[in-house]
């Protein structure tokens, strides 16, 4: 990767003296970017390009050659690769479009290109890509002519014009780039590679990614992990509202679109999620310019009312919190600011506000040991000189180990005042809540840095050799679903508890084995054919003797048969009635990720409450415990309003065993637990159900 970032020579292959062409604009780009190594333009047909000796082809350059950035036409691009690997050169970055995304001819293409690279053991960035710039290298070998400002971002996208508009962005904001790298079509090199690299990137603080689609997705998930232990990533990945989720049969399925998995994987590997790329720019301004705060604290200066409520709103759908000023803190404001100021938090410094009064303020809050991070807020009132106020924060608010950022709130009068903060590396917006979502971020990364959570995961023993009989039967059968005997059979396997059951075919045997359970029990069809028993009216709770049994028997046999005519019953199942909170447990799979685990508020509204999230296994310990956190119902298990607390220790060990239940057997596609019964502490967790589904055969 070295020989990507820092070459110590570069050949332009498809150089040209046509101003118009990306082989001309390339090399003028490197030639200008003040390039410190060798430049090697090669050309068949010329002998000079741009004030360099241009060389017919990569064997003909007498020296070595690191790096080659290839500007000829796709077909040409195969032969180019081989030429490369017999000069010895390290990476190739390919610019040229007309592969994958053309279809199926372009996609052969691009596998050549990838065969040749790994025949020589070359790494190529691309095809279809803006190529690459390291500022820190004096390097722009893109053919984009913005040439952003040197600083501490590295930015990788997979869209090249995401990459010009943040280019051009950064000239405007004064944030500073250290590496920008457009991933085109990721033949070889991917974000996680880059990734590996970044993170040891002494010139690189912050990296920002924009994301379409992830080709190794558990590499990704460990690289941004490691790489967001020192460094925050900020991941802009679109494509949220297209239907990922294909038909399944389970609830989970429906549960669990593609994109809800890229955010549990950047949720566990401790990456910061943006939605637009507005949110992006703001959260790069800040992170790249302003140190991490120690806390949550956040005080507010303002000189005006309802931008300080506005902004106190604000705080806490991004996790601030207001700070509470120490008594000194109060005074002093006090003995400074007019009897009508408000010295508590938000600090009001009227209308009439000069900078002085400004800048005292917002010194003394700083000051105080409760405030972790400031929000400078400025209306436009003809009483105030913004360029005055600007000004002012600009001489100290950068200097100081807390964060400040500024909501300069207007448009025309508040611009100018915007801008000179940020030619400052002051991070200022044009909203309240920009600026407290920007700090927000912060204080989430100060968190997850302080507190990542751990790496190794938790892994149970099962008796595999059982499993893999169940599946074999039920294959031979030439089923893919699993009744829910057998699917319990496998939970047991696993040292999942599931209540005492018997399926019976008849009226008196269930009779007798509802009397031998005890009293109440329940009732429930089973049939491999059906996967939502209540909906079909097969299962009955809480029925309480002998003759109910054998009546609810006739009458649920008849029901289930009448609306789904055709269906293999095999009789129906008496459990053990057990008591507790109803949540749900699933697994699904997701191509690049793996096995998804569900976990959520359970039984019949699953799908319209959505109190559900996702992880990706194998689960940590953490994981494991902020699944069971993050649910909105999470108060119900630890008992709200007078309620008994749940055995979530017990929960947890469930989840804990589907995860693995879905490592060990890949064949099972789909998994799902609801109701899983969570008792009162102390008294378990049992599966009521469970459905499990078996990958087709091809
Ligand atoms: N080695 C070196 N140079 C070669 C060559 C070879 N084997 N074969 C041809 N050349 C030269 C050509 O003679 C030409 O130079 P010239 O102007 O002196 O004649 C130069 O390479 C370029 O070839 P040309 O055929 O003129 O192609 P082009 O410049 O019109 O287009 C690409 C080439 C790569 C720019 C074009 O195919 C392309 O892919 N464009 C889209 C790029 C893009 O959008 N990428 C994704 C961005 S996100």
């Amino acid at each position: 990767m070295k020989s990507l970032f820092e070459p110590e020579s570069i050949a332009v292959v498809g150089a040209s003296s046509d101003a118009r062409k990306i082989g001309h604009i390339v090399l003028y780009n490197l030639i200008h970017s003040k390039y410190r190594g060798k430049l090697y333009p090669i050309n068949p047909k010329a002998s000079e390009i741009l004030g360099l000796p241009a060389y017919t082809s990569l064997t003909a350059v007498p020296g070595k050659v690191d790096q080659a950035v290839v500007c000829v036409p796709n077909t040409l691009v195969p032969s180019v690769m081989e030429e490369a690997g017999i000069k010895g050169v390290k990476s190739v970055v390919v610019i040229t479009a007309g592969f994958k995304e053309l279809g199926k001819e372009g996609a052969m293409l691009e596998r050549r290109v990838g065969d040749i690279a790994k025949k020589y053991g070359m790494r190529v960035l691309g095809p279809n890509c803006m190529g690459l710039m390291n500022t820190h290298h004096f390097m722009n070998g893109t053919f984009t002519n913005i040439q952003p400002v040197s600083g501490s971002v590295a930015i990788a996208s997979q869209s090249g014009a995401v990459c010009s508009s943040l280019l051009d962005w950064s000239t405007a904001t004064g944030v500073g780039f250290s590496t920008f790298i457009s991933v085109g079509n990721k033949v070889d090199i991917d974000e996680a590679d880059l990734l590996e690299y970044l993170k040891n990137d002494p010139n690189t603080n912050v990296i920002g990614m924009y994301v379409e689609g992830a080709n190794r997705g558990r590499e990704l998930m460990r690289q941004l992990r490691e790489a967001s232990k020192n460094k925050p990533i900020i991941v802009l990945k679109s494509g949220r509202t297209s239907s990922g989720s294909k038909a399944a049969s389970s609830h989970t399925g429906a549960l669990s679109g593609s994109d809800k998995v890229y955010d549990a994987a950047f949720r566990q590997a401790n990456a910061i999620r943006v939605n637009t790329i507005d949110e992006m720019l703001d959260l790069l301004q800040v992170f790249s310019n302003m140190p991490l705060p120690k806390g949550d604290g956040l005080a507010i200066v303002t000189n005006a009312g309802g931008h300080g409520v506005m902004a106190a709103d604000a705080c806490s759908d991004h996790g601030l919190t207001l700070a509470s000023f120490e008594k000194e803190t109060i005074d002093k404001l006090k003995g400074y600011l007019p009897a009508a100021a408000n010295c508590y938090n938000p600090v009001d410094v009227l209308g009439d506000a000069s900078a002085d009064r400004y800048e005292f303020a917002i010194k003394t809050v700083m000051e105080d040991p409760n405030v972790s991070c400031v929000a400078v807020l400025l209306a436009p009132l003809d009483t105030v000189d913004i360029s005055e106020v600007a000004s002012h924060l600009a001489t100290f608010a950068g200097k100081v180990d807390k964060p400040v950022v500024g909501a300069f709130v207007g448009g025309t009068k508040t611009n100018e005042g915007i801008k000179m903060l940020q030619d400052a590396k002051i991070p200022c917006y044009d909203s309240p809540d920009r600026a407290i979502r920007a700090l927000g971020a912060m204080v989430r990364y100060k968190r997850m840095k302080d507190n990542p959570g751990d790496d190794e995961p938790v892994l149970v023993d099962g008796d595999k050799e059982k499993v893999k009989e169940i599946i074999k039967a039920v294959r031979a059968s030439g089923r893919t679903s699993l009744s829910e005997s057998e699917g319990k059979e496998i939970l047991m396997a696993y040292g999942v508890p599931v209540p005492q059951e018997v399926t019976c075919a008849t009226a008196d045997e269930a009779a007798k084995a509802a009397a031998s359970i005890g009293f109440p029990v329940v009732m429930k069809i089973d049939s491999p054919d059906i996967a939502h028993k209540s909906d079909v009216g097969g299962v009955k709770v809480g029925v309480s003797s002998e003759s109910a049994v054998k009546a609810e028997f006739e009458l649920m046999m008849s029901k289930v048969k009448a609306r789904v005519p055709g269906a293999h019953i095999n009789g129906v199942t008496i459990c053990q009635m057990v008591k507790g909170k109803e949540v749900l447990i699933g697994m699904t799979r997701d191509e690049q990720f793996g096995p998804v685990i569900t976990f959520g508020l359970g039984g019949v509204f699953v799908e319209i409450m959505k109190d559900v999230t996702q992880s990706i296994a194998p689960l940590t310990r953490s994981n494991v415990d902020n699944m069971v956190k993050s649910i909105r119902s999470y108060a119900i298990l630890t008992g709200a309003r007078g309620g008994r607390a749940a055995d979530i220790k017990s929960l947890k060990d469930v989840i804990v065993r589907i995860a693995q239940i879905a490592l060990d057997f890949p064949e099972i596609s789909e998994l799902e637990i609801n109701p899983l019964m969570v008792g009162d502490e102390g008294k378990g967790t049992y599966a009521v159900d469970a459905l499990v589904v078996l990958r087709r055969e091809n």
